[in-house]
């Protein structure tokens, strides 16, 4: 059985494929070598029990959900032989990566789509560390709501004093006996986007996550959902930010609630308490009240440790800083179409319900591609101005690059760096960065129908 496998480049010969997977192998010198951070990737049907009664058909990367944690070291370069095992055409992106824009993973834009038993080599070098993820960039309604998204770790160049423990939300449309719901009900798209019936945190509905006890934890929260918001809390102080959307922050700030939307992912440290069998409850907080989404359970460590204290502050990813006074303002608005437009000719309904900068791009394929939102200028420093003019909330999301968030109208902001902000309602925001990645990137709302239905775009920078 593949399920459980991930695997390296140096057992390509398991897969027997007729792909450049044997030269890769080769090339590796069938070496076991643990510096090589070569995966081949597949994505693939599959059976999972996800609901309480019955299993689901999933989509799964090599077959499985949870997908494969992909591991890659800061600075070095990452080899994924990817492998469609779909009946459909499908892509990866490497969400939050500064990537090479060929190997960015939106179809038409940066590669062609890899086609039903087709593959494409995935080659590149990933400049920051931080907690991040992947996914397909087709078909994303179905192919990410029936589980292709994984947690990609980029680990720091100089190995940090935390013990990993992922975490990774995501909900399914399912009933209980394991089929399931529409993916996309229209009056839901139209507003928040169609909630999910079954969370799961790694596979499992509110799980209880084991953890050493007497350690320090880096708990790395990735919010892999196609719709929902969750307000990560673990009602104490001792939990701290450490990284927002892999962006390490400064100084680590207490976590008492952190919205983390669509996309967006949350690096929180925590010392477990050093008694064995302590429950930790995580909260997704509704106002005052909380639901629990998984508790974390210390166990014995399996070495003897150094009593921990203090939550370390993470190293700097190499962000260029922008300068602000040469830089361009652009403005982008982001609208409600608050209208259905009638099916085409051939019946189809082309839902368009929402607007950036007046324009929306829902054509599901990419095929058709639009003029850009903006055309930047390589190396220079822009601001983008952004304005959610609808009462819902979107989790913006710029690929290529990470941006600074340097303020918004709705609350205070000590500039952190991100790849993802939630605008609420009505918020103005402003973000700046260094164009300094050339390529056409994808600039759109993480609420999956939301960007199907029209809020979604692309920028150049040449
Ligand atoms: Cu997670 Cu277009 O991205
Ligand atoms: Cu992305
Ligand atoms: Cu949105």
């Amino acid at each position: 059985m593949k399920r459980r496998t991930l695997l390296k480049t140096a057992a390509a010969g398991v897969i027997g494929a007729n792909l450049p997977t044997l030269t890769l192998a080769m090339s590796s010198a069938g070496k076991a070598d643990k510096e090589q951070y070569d995966y081949i990737l597949t994505a693939e049907h599959a059976r999972a029990r996800i609901a309480a009664d019955g299993d689901s058909d999933i989509l799964g990367f090599n077959g499985q959900f949870p997908a494969p944690v992909i591991r890659a070291k800061q600075g070095r370069p990452l080899r994924i032989m990817f492998i469609n095992k779909l009946d459909e055409a499908t892509t990866v992106h490497w969400h939050g990566i500064r990537i090479e824009n060929s190997m960015d993973g939106v179809p038409y834009l940066t590669q062609p789509p890899v086609a039903a038993g087709a593959s494409f080599l995935y080659e590149f070098t990933c400049p920051d560390a931080g907690t991040f993820w992947y996914h397909p960039h087709m078909n994303s309604v179905e192919q990410l709501g029936k589980g292709l998204v994984g947690a990609l770790i980029v680990e720091e160049d100089t190995p940090q004093d935390y013990h990993d423990v992922i975490l990774g939300l995501k909900d399914w449309r399912l009933k209980k006996d394991g089929s399931y719901l529409p993916l996309s009900i229209p009056r839901e798209a139209f507003r928040d986007g169609t909630l999910g019936t079954v969370a799961t945190i790694n596979g499992q509905q509110t799980p209880t996550v084991d953890v050493p006890a007497g350690e320090r934890l880096r708990l790395r929260f990735l919010n892999m959902d196609s719709t929902r918001v969750f307000n990560l809390s673990m009602r104490s102080d001792a939990a701290q930010i450490i990284a927002i959307d892999g962006s390490p922050i400064t100084t680590p700030l207490p976590l008492s609630v952190h919205p983390t939307g669509a996309g967006m992912r949350l690096d929180v440290g925590f010392i477990s308490p050093s008694e064995i069998g302590q429950e930790i409850p995580i909260f997704d907080m509704k106002g005052r009240f909380g639901v629990e989404i998984c508790r974390l359970r210390t166990v014995s460590p399996k070495t003897k440790m150094a009593i921990k204290t203090g939550i370390p502050a993470l190293p700097n990813n190499p962000i260029p800083v922008p300068d602000l006074k040469s830089a361009d303002s652009l403005s982008f608005v982001f609208e409600w179409a608050g209208a259905m437009s009638p099916s085409d000719a051939k019946g189809q309904v082309d839902h368009n319900f929402w607007l950036i900068n007046r324009r929306a791009w829902s054509d599901h394929s990419h095929q058709n591609l639009p003029a850009p939102l903006a055309e930047l200028t390589l190396g220079k420093s822009y601001i983008f101005e952004l304005h959610n003019a609808t009462p819902h909330h979107h989790p913006i999301h710029l690929h290529g690059l990470i941006f600074t968030v340097l303020e918004s109208d709705k609350k205070d902001i000590t500039p952190f760096h991100t790849d993802t902000i939630l605008l609420e309602k009505n918020e103005r925001a402003k973000i700046a960065f260094v164009a300094d990645n050339p390529g056409k990137w994808m600039f759109h709302c993480h609420v999956i129908e939301h960007m199907k239905t029209g809020l979604m775009g692309y920028i150049t920078i040449t």
